[in-house]
């Protein structure tokens, strides 16, 4: 049995109140929380060997560049990136696309395509717009169907020669979808395209493995796999990375300065100028080192069954619609009736349930189903489905509120 009372534990914020009732925290696709363990790791990094890195003789920044070093190659086993130096820091997910489109700025021409996917969050549509603005490339979209699925029949009559880059997440963080992306990646490849797989949804709730998938580009972040915020990494291929121009000048990226010339350094630090957040580095190991801890696989078949018991209380109620249907993982987007989903939000927040609302970041997907917006509830593995029974009757209560 999957041992969740043990797990939560683990986590201090679990046990508070909000507005006087238990937290029921269900906004995990947003950021997950934080265990004993990686808060731990933050205060162990401030009290006890805060120093910059890769540039001090003394011993405090010895110990913080071996410690960043050794998340790095945490990460890239955890992965399985053949080389360390393939894995780049980032402050997240969309500072990793935007080196990737800002590098292809100087790569594309007019008449070369790129594709994106329907469900893509803004970080992975934005990027790439104005990258064709730039270049003079064409955008051009793989369609989704009711289900939340995308056609990869229509995929497949969009590639071409001309398709230079393919860009999709592997999971939806709207709808949970989970996307083809072996597929996506192999089709891609058989025209000659790159892909780039925004994996902000997935690394929390399966086990990825970038030589397996032959990606040439995937970018996640620390927060949603119970690291830090404003860390997370690009990985890009050893040939890519090299191929790609720096995304910023400045300290640590370079080999040597004159006035008339400089030349960079290799990878990683080629895309890591500046002084990087050290601490959440380090913390992004240990957050790897904890899932680890309680396995992936058994992550994956719990969250299973809180969707499935989710689902299925959910639909019991009427005048619910659930938003994406296809294969997916522990999220679910849902209206019910014409009641909008702020409002049931705000409601399930007095009563101590954090779920979120609007549009998450990915309007074409509303615009796709012609609706302001959902109320998203997402599981991890630390929730429990007692927990969901809360969820359930509090939403009864906001209905039965606003109707
Ligand atoms: N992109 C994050 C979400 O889906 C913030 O909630």
């Amino acid at each position: 049995m999957f041992p969740v009372e043990k797990i939560r534990a683990d986590f201090p914020i679990l046990q508070r109140q909000v507005n006087g009732k238990p937290l029921v925290y269900f906004d995990n696709a947003a950021t997950s929380q934080t265990p004993k363990v990686v808060i731990d790791a933050i205060v162990d990094y401030y009290s006890n060997y805060n120093a910059n890195i890769h540039r001090g003789v003394h011993s405090l920044s010895q110990e913080a560049t071996d410690k960043y070093e050794q998340a790095r190659i945490i990460l890239q086993k955890h992965f399985n990136a053949r080389q360390a130096y393939e894995m780049i820091f980032t402050s997240g997910t969309t500072h990793s696309i935007n080196m990737v489109a800002s590098g292809f700025s100087k790569l594309l021409a007019k008449g070369d395509e790129v594709i994106v996917s329907a469900l893509e969050h803004h970080s992975n549509i934005v990027p790439w717009q104005m990258l064709c603005e730039i270049t003079g490339a064409k955008l051009k979209v793989i369609p989704m169907n009711q289900e939340g699925a995308l056609m990869i029949d229509a995929y497949e009559n969009l590639l071409s020669s001309k398709t230079k880059l393919v860009f999709c997440n592997h999971i939806s963080n709207a709808l949970g979808t989970i996307n083809p992306i072996k597929e996506i990646i192999e089709k891609a490849h058989s025209v000659g395209a790159a892909v780039l797989i925004d994996g902000a949804q997935s690394i929390p709730h399966m086990k990825v493995d970038f030589q397996e998938l032959d990606v040439d580009f995937y970018v996640a972040s620390a927060h949603k796999v119970c690291g830090p915020t404003g860390m997370g990494f690009l990985y890009g291929k050893q040939e890519w990375l090299e191929k790609l121009p720096p995304y910023q000048g400045g300290g640590e990226m370079i080999e040597t300065v004159t006035f008339e010339k400089t030349t960079y350094a290799g990878l990683p630090h080629k895309f890591e100028a500046g002084t990087p957040n050290i601490c959440g580095g380090i913390a992004f190991g240990v957050a790897i080192d904890y899932m680890n801890s309680i396995g992936l696989d058994e992550i994956a078949a719990y969250e299973q069954e809180l969707l499935e018991y989710g689902t299925k209380k959910l639909e019991e109620i009427d005048g619910v619609t659930i938003y994406g249907t296809s294969n997916k993982t522990s999220v679910i987007s849902f209206n019910v009736g014409e009641i909008h989903p702020y409002d049931i939000g705000s409601i399930l927040d007095k009563l101590g349930v954090a779920v979120r609302t609007g549009h998450h970041c990915t309007q074409p997907i509303m615009d796709f189903y012609q609706i302001p917006g959902t109320v998203r509830a997402s599981f991890a593995f630390y929730n429990t489905k007692e927990e969901i029974d809360i969820f359930i009757e509090a939403l009864k209560k906001a209905i039965m509120m606003l109707s």
